[in-house]
């Protein structure tokens, strides 16, 4: 496995696979990888002969006050991981490799559809940070297919709608969310966890399953059924930021006709200083 930070070196190595008609799939990560982020690499690793991985904490999408001083970082563990998983390349770019402006100078990629709403709302620029180190990642690479997480629901549908806005000939694969037994969603962040949060913290999924099974039951008031997820959580020791049934394609409230839509129940809410997110398909 090839380790590389400079985006000409990506290019070439790129370029080369190309010349002999191998296919390129992307995984791109913030490292600090769990089986959740393996599982990806197994997805693109079936649907591509070469597999390329990033690891990059991206300053853009973290806001003032966010985790990204202290975001894990585990990089050497990370490169062990991959190579054991086949990926052939780990582009680690330094920030000043991807924003040689600094950030703040930097164009930036908005997807307006998605970035008002739930995660958006709350995390303002967060999206746009996304896609535009994403198109970054996808003008770098190239690749034919790129691999990302239900887990980050929101993320995927974000994508997906860069991707078919900016015409980008990439195919956009999503992969289901791998959980701990006990129902916790994996997340580099569940690393901040307390033992006595950790125990607390698969009360997001419970409280998102229990409102799915109200909506798979057939029950479409929406609103009693969010309402009664957060006071599920904040009973358990959560401070709630939102539950949303919503359709899972374009993540708008669903109405009367759409009874019988695809939905996903998402969640947000804050154990002492960690934030999580999850979400559950319903329907
Ligand atoms: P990161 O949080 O490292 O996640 C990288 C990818 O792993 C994302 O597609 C995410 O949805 C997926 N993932 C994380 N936890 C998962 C789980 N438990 N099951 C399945 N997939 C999981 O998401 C990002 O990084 C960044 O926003 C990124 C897309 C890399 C852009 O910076």
């Amino acid at each position: 496995m090839q380790t590389l930070d400079r985006i000409d070196a990506v290019r070439r190595l790129v370029a080369g696979r190309r010349r002999d008609g191998v296919s390129v799939a992307l995984v791109p990560t913030m490292g600090n990888l769990h089986e959740g982020h393996l599982s990806l690499v197994r997805v693109a690793r079936s649907r591509a002969g070469c597999v390329i991985a990033s690891v990059f904490v991206n300053p853009l999408q973290f806001g003032p006050g966010e985790d990204f001083d202290r975001y894990p970082r585990s990089f050497a563990r990370d490169c062990e991981l991959l190579a054991a998983e086949g990926v052939e390349v780990v582009f680690a770019p330094t920030v000043a490799e991807m924003y040689p402006a600094g950030p703040a100078q930097q164009t930036l990629v908005e997807v307006p559809a998605f970035s008002g709403m739930l995660e958006g709302q709350r995390r303002p620029g967060h999206f746009a940070g996304v896609a535009t180190v994403v198109t970054k990642l996808f003008n770098i690479v190239a690749p034919d297919a790129a691999v990302f997480g239900e887990k980050d629901f929101q993320q995927l549908a974000v994508i997906r709608r860069l991707v078919r806005d900016l015409c980008l000939p990439i195919d956009i694969i999503g992969a289901p969310i791998v959980r701990d037994p006990d129902g916790l969603a994996l997340s580099s962040r569940n690393q901040y966890l307390s033992p006595a949060e950790r125990r607390l913290a698969p009360g997001l999924h419970q409280a998102l399953d229990a409102a799915r099974r109200r909506v798979e039951a057939g029950d479409r008031s929406w609103a009693a059924i969010e309402a009664e997820a957060c006071a599920v959580l904040e009973a358990v020791g959560f401070e709630p930021d939102y539950v949303a049934v919503r359709r899972a394609l374009d993540l708008l409230p669903p109405d009367g006709a759409d009874a019988a839509a695809d939905l996903v129940v998402l969640g947000a809410a804050r154990l002492g200083r960690t934030r999580l997110i999850d979400n559950l398909r319903a329907g």
